[in-house]
């Protein structure tokens, strides 16, 4: 049995100890998983649950912007529908506006009367004209109707410093200045919050191609200069900008390296408090060819094996940062994560839409326990991206809106946000599909904010059922009851005709003398609170 004491030693230990003895294919076996209710962990920040929506495809442009004069029912142009489905999974966080986008964003652009903006093209993606329409005003209405903090990445690539510090300025300045005098001409005179800002993107590749050393020195002055003046975001309060670097695209570590070393040798002058970190699952590299409907089990297990390599590529990573930074002030941002898969059949390849399935429903769940697991170091993570783009939440045609199931997962982890982690220790078996070994099943436990004990079980077997018995040493664990979600196929969707195909139902455990007994059904994810 492999301890999980620790959140950040997991499934990395997990994977490697499953011998063969373990690898039991033995679906009647019951699967023990013992809950340590006396030695809790870290907290698991709500950050870690945070959308990404860039300029890209129809994701801000129809997804979340119609304009105020469309029949979609709206508020002052932004969809009403989405902001309530988006409300429901208590959004923390909102990365905008982009991803490679935010490197060539010219934020002037997108102020002021809407007939005088500029119209520009999107040259990162499919060409698209960008009107513009939906800016900084929209973009901070947005995330206060949803109830989540901004997370802007500037423009390090194409812009300047002072380009930077005076969106900033604009944005958090107090109104008798006159960059607030301007955003109240706007319509704001109260200064705007941003609790977290990008120091550009993808540095590395799309966002200027610079080697890891050069990055760490264009990034240094827009550490110190790009301000928040803000007075409810003072330095050093709870509420504190958190300022976050370019770090590693999948395994290169050389950002790693050479960010977390220019952070050691800083003076008062600058700092970060965050690493961003992207890694995207593909089932196979670049470019993307894996369809993202109507695939094998094959394929389905391709995908999951890639994705567990995220446990791998975080413990490198926080490695590297335990050298310059033992007492983990600098946290992890995995602010692009998720999978990227071929383009729906006919729709514009640079808009990528991608249908959603019960497997990127798993596959999403895994990534959420990895990252829980990881809590001492990952703070902020960004699922790309949050409507129609990629691994989406919703996916939206005109009018017509539409659940994802990784929707629903995000949905049954709220118990997640800000919980602290409760070390777990199982066998977790072993799911076998050709060549591809994975193990049988996942689990995490938390106490959440009210001290409630909640357990997240995934069987990755699409096949087999699996029996859990969950034991809670010392205390007496009297119902278990929540949520399952499952669905007759691995590639099962829901689509604009079929809403529900794949939808949460209530999950009830049996509660004996010796812990409780869940039946899970194949391809499936539970979340359930313990009542002890
Ligand atoms: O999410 C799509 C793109 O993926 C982002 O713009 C970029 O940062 C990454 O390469």
């Amino acid at each position: 049995m492999i301890d999980l004491v620790r959140p950040g030693a997991a499934f990395a230990l997990l994977l490697a100890s499953a011998s063969p003895a373990l690898a039991q294919n033995d679906a009647s076996a019951p699967v023990e998983v013992v809950v340590d209710t006396a030695k809790p962990g870290s907290k698991i920040d709500r950050n870690i649950f945070g959308q990404f929506a860039e300029h890209l495809g129809t994701g801000i442009y129809g997804g979340v912007w119609v304009g105020k004069d469309s029949s979609i029912p709206n508020v002052r142009g932004i969809r009403k529908d989405v902001v309530a489905a988006l409300r429901a999974i208590r959004v923390p966080n909102v990365r905008w506006p982009g991803g490679c986008f935010a490197d060539e964003y010219h934020w002037r652009h997108g102020i002021g009367a809407a007939k005088d903006r500029r119209i520009s093209i999107n040259s990162n993606w499919g060409g698209a004209t960008e009107p513009n329409t939906f800016g900084t005003d929209e973009f901070m209405d947005f995330v206060d109707q949803v109830g989540s903090e901004a997370y802007i990445s500037v423009n390090i690539g194409s812009g300047t410093v002072a380009e930077a510090a005076e969106w900033l300025e604009y944005m958090t300045a107090d109104p008798a200045t006159t960059a607030g005098k301007e955003r109240a001409a706007n319509g704001h005179a109260a200064p705007y919050k941003v609790k977290y800002l990008g120091i550009g993107n993808e540095s590395w590749s799309c966002g200027g191609a610079m080697t890891a050393d050069h990055y760490a020195d264009v990034m240094k002055p827009f550490a110190r200069f790009v301000r928040n003046y803000n007075p409810a975001q003072a330095a050093d309060s709870p509420g504190a900008m958190q300022r976050i670097a370019v770090g590693p695209g999948d395994d290169n570590l050389s950002y790693t390296e050479s960010v977390m070393k220019a952070w050691k040798a800083h003076d008062w002058a600058w700092s970060i408090e965050g690493l961003s970190l992207h890694r995207y699952t593909t089932g196979g590299g670049w470019p993307v060819t894996q369809p993202s409907t109507g695939f094998d089990e094959g394929r389905y297990a391709l995908m999951l094996k890639e994705t567990l390599g995220m446990d791998e590529t975080i413990a490198k990573n926080a490695a590297i940062m335990d050298k310059y930074d033992p007492e983990k002030k600098v946290g992890i941002a995995v602010d692009e994560w998720g999978a990227w898969l071929a383009p729906n059949p006919g729709s514009n390849p640079g808009f990528l839409q991608q249908q959603n399935s019960m497997r990127d429903a798993i596959l999403a769940a895994l990534n959420l326990n990895i990252f829980a697991r990881h809590a001492d170091r990952v703070r902020l993570t960004n699922i790309a991206q949050m409507i129609n783009v990629l691994q989406a939440m919703i996916l939206t045609d005109k009018e017509k809106m539409v659940l994802t199931p990784t929707y629903h997962i995000y949905k049954m982890y709220l118990p997640f946000q800000d919980a602290t982690y409760v070390p777990v220790r199982f066998d977790a078996g072993a799911y076998t599909q050709g060549d591809i070994k994975l193990p049988r099943v996942d689990a995490v436990a938390v106490r959440d904010t009210a001290g409630k004990l909640w357990l997240a079980v995934t069987n990755l077997d699409p096949n087999r059922p699996a029996k859990i018995v969950a034991r809670f040493p010392g205390v007496q664990a009297r119902a278990a009851r929540g949520e399952v979600l499952t669905a007759p196929r691995v590639d099962s969707v829901n689509s604009f005709e079929a809403p529900n195909a794949v939808v949460p139902r209530p999950f009830t455990g049996k509660a004996g003398k010796d812990g409780v007994t869940l039946e899970l059904p194949g391809k499936s994810v539970a979340v359930v609170q313990i009542d002890l």
